[in-house]
């Protein structure tokens, strides 16, 4: 069911856990399936005052595609401007996985909401 870069993802997952103290979170689940994903992340600043990824974490309770998924979201995203990880599509997810079955697209759609809802997350704290 799965080509080999997802099953890759879903066996060796990059940035599982969870960061203490994490800058944003963004918990995010689809009630048809009941799959939960949880994105933290820590941001930092370059000498120019613009904001960057500086670690991504996820948990996933899920299937092997919602795994995969947040797995290579944190890959796209680590290193990244905050601008450029928020502009990272359910597409760019799609893509980097080589394509999920069709069944599976919405798990592509949960990290892309997951990793959203993150930044939002810090966004409104640091605006109080
Ligand atoms: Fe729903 Fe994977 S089956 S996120």
């Amino acid at each position: 069911m799965y080509n080999e870069k997802v099953m890759e993802h879903f066996r060796c997952p990059k940035n599982m856990g969870e960061i203490p103290n994490a800058d944003g979170i963004g918990e995010v689940g689809n009630i048809k399936c009941g799959d939960v994903m949880k994105i933290s992340i820590k941001v930092g600043k370059h000498d120019d005052g613009k904001e960057y990824i500086d670690d991504i974490k996820f948990q996933t309770l899920g299937c092997a595609a919602a795994i995969a998924a947040s797995s290579v979201t944190t890959e796209l995203a680590k290193g990244k401007l905050l601008d450029e990880a928020e502009g990272i599509t359910k597409d760019d997810i799609n893509n980097a996985l080589g394509k999920l079955p069709p069944v599976k697209y919405h798990c592509s759609i949960l990290a892309d909401e997951g990793i959203k809802k993150a930044i939002e997350d810090y966004k409104s704290r640091k605006n109080g």
